[in-house]
């Protein structure tokens, strides 16, 4: 092979295999963490003859999650933590419940694709690509939206009543970041925020201390 084709062939398999990226293949056929042993940030896994069912079955999505804030949006992270059966398999959902006009605020998740599909009521649901276009509609319940991996999503309940989205994630931990927190409620130079958004110093103060850590979520 010339020096020419192999240098293209490293770029094609770096592209490739940069393009195929998503969590580990599991090595065995489930790994059940065993919390009491906690390895470099890894649960080492429990012996396969101690596992059971009930590592298999997570029946805590039956209700909406926790209330964030003053926001009528309740949300319920699905992951290996709560539900050890998921452990290294690549996958983890959410359970989201919105009151009428509540919203998920702009935010993504840099590990993951997400699927939403709505099991209730009528969501105005969308994400902004790279070249700020934005895809956005209302879907219903039954209807499903995919979120890019990466990309800057929403949603808002447009309906009269609740609504409920399973959203699931082709990582085991799929990561979070929501804008306004991640821009006024973390300790960015407050003189950039200002330059960055056209803000007074008065403004800046107020979008802290609304999105700062004390009012995450
Ligand atoms: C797992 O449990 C089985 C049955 O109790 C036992 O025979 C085996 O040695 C255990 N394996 C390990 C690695 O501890």
């Amino acid at each position: 092979m010339s020096p020419k084709m192999g240098f293209v062939l490293v770029i094609f398999l770096l592209c490739s295999s940069g393009a195929l990226a998503s969590d580990p293949d599991p090595v065995q056929d489930f790994c059940i963490p065993n919390t009491e042993i906690l390895h470099s940030n890894f649960h080492q896994c429990k012996n396969a003859s101690a596992a059971t069912v009930d590592d298999f079955v997570f029946s805590g999505i039956k209700n909406p999650g926790k209330k964030l804030g003053k926001s009528d949006f309740l949300a319920m992270p699905v992951n290996a933590g709560v539900f050890p059966g998921l452990n290294t398999l690549g996958m983890s959902f959410v359970r989201a419940d919105f009151g009428p006009g509540g919203i998920n605020v702009p935010h993504f998740h840099p590990r993951a694709t997400e699927t939403a599909f709505v099991l209730e009521g009528k969501i105005y649901s969308g994400f902004v690509d790279s070249t700020n276009r934005v895809f956005a509609k209302v879907i219903e319940k039954g209807e499903v939206m995919v979120f890019p991996k990466g990309l800057l999503h929403f949603q808002m309940n447009v309906g009269d009543s609740p609504a409920t989205i399973l959203g699931s994630f082709d990582s085991q931990n799929p990561g979070l970041v929501k804008i306004p927190n991640a821009v006024f409620g973390s300790e960015i130079e407050e003189e950039l925020l200002e330059k960055a958004f056209g803000l007074s110093s008065k403004e800046i103060g107020k979008m802290r201390k609304k999105f700062g850590t004390q009012h995450k979520g």
